[in-house]
């Protein structure tokens, strides 16, 4: 067995910049289960967002603590205090950014830390805000060091220092801002500098949605597709959307596709399992790459512990592919786990794949020899 590359149990995930990650959202772009908007979703995805507190749907912690923020700051008549939203893609960031200029009677404006090059690129956009503005910014881990700093200004005191000239001559030339409200959107909150993780007011957490909440945004979105959906059919798809409102909404106009070619457009149990059949993503929203690395862990490793790269090779894909597409969702399901001596499957994934494990392999925590192989 290969244990060279087994070194790499904590995953990539840490890098700020990740030009891996970069190509995979885009080769990865094409899954049915991606967390991330591809052209398709962003063109849509206007006409599905709640446009108040009240139409979105969970959360209910981040709801109602931010409708106390925003009511106070209302009362107050002053603009809202800095709000930080954390958390996986696909759950509601920009939604919620939107909804709380909405709710504050403001504009919006937005962009993200990838677009922010310079310090001169967010000075530009501070220093042509209007009074009470929220200024969206997207992915702000991503922003450049220089482009920081200014920021950390700019919420505070609502002041930037323009530099004007180069070199021994230049001077700063200290600018006022009006009030505005900075909505920063991240899904690696860890990663941001605690100087300007402590400069929000108000930081909210998102977390994964229940089935529940899932079947409340697909009838929801159905509605508003004008597609006719039965409760089971909702269920079912709310089961394989992975906790996340976009792929739900994807799996729905997709199932939706199918139900009107193959019968007459009404979205049952039967033609919403039919439909995701057809698109290999499976009763627990794995598709056909999650499956194809846990079968090679389980059929061609007995389960494991098995090297990334071994693992990698055997289902033929890169190994950041399999790292950093398929091993979070199946990780987080419980049913892979990453271990110093290489990738392990959990009892959960032989039941889920309906086999049976050999009786070596269910221990699963480098204590096989204990239970005399
Ligand atoms: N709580 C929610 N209720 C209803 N729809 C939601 C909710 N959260 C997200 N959505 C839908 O999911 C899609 C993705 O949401 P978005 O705000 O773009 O996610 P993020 O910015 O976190 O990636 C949008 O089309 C939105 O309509
Ligand atoms: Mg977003």
């Amino acid at each position: 067995m290969n244990w060279d590359d087994t070194t790499d149990a904590a995953p990539a995930a840490e890098r700020l910049v990740d030009p891996a990650a970069e190509r995979l959202v885009d080769s990865a772009a094409e899954r049915l289960v991606d967390s991330v908007a591809d052209r398709e979703d962003q063109a849509v995805e206007a006409a599905l967002r709640p446009k108040d507190l009240n139409e979105f749907i969970g959360q209910e912690k981040v709801r109602e603590q931010l409708d106390l923020v925003l009511r106070a700051a209302r009362a107050r008549g002053a603009t809202a205090d800095h709000v930080l939203l954390s958390g996986a893609p696909g759950l509601g960031k920009t939604t919620l950014s939107m909804i709380i200029a909405a709710e504050m009677g403001a504009p919006i404006r937005i962009t993200s830390g990838p677009a922010i090059q310079h310090a001169g690129d967010l000075a530009a956009i501070l220093s042509s805000l209007q009074e009470g503005e929220v200024l969206f910014l997207d992915e702000i881990h991503r922003m450049s060091r220089p482009a920081e700093e200014m920021l950390y200004m700019a919420m505070e005191d609502f002041r930037v220092d323009v530099i004007v000239g180069k070199g021994p001559g230049a001077t700063a030339i200290p600018l006022e801002l009006p009030p505005f409200t900075l909505v920063g959107a991240t899904t690696r909150a860890g990663l941001l500098p605690p100087p300007l993780r402590d400069r929000f007011g108000f930081t909210a957490h998102m977390e994964f949605y229940e089935p529940a909440e899932l079947e409340r945004v697909i009838h929801r979105s159905a509605r508003l597709l004008d597609v006719e959906i039965e409760p089971e059919g909702a269920a079912e798809i709310a089961g394989r959307s992975r906790g996340t409102p976009r792929i739900a909404n994807r799996l729905l106009r997709r199932v939706r596709d199918y139900a009107q070619v193959k019968a007459d457009g009404v979205i049952t149990r039967e033609i919403a399992r039919a439909a995701l059949a057809v698109y290999e993503v499976d009763s627990r929203g794995l598709d056909r790459l999650d499956r194809a690395v846990l079968e090679a862990l389980l059929k061609l490793f007995g389960g494991g512990p098995v090297g990334l790269s071994t693992l990698a090779v055997a289902v033929g894909e890169e190994r950041e592919t399999v790292e950093e597409v398929a091993e979070p969702f199946l990780v987080r399901e419980g049913l892979l786990a990453r271990t110093p001596r290489g990738r392990i499957a959990t009892p959960a994934a032989w039941a889920h794949l309906g086999l049976t494990p050999p009786r070596s392999a269910t221990a699963g925590n480098g204590q096989q020899d204990l239970f005399g192989a």
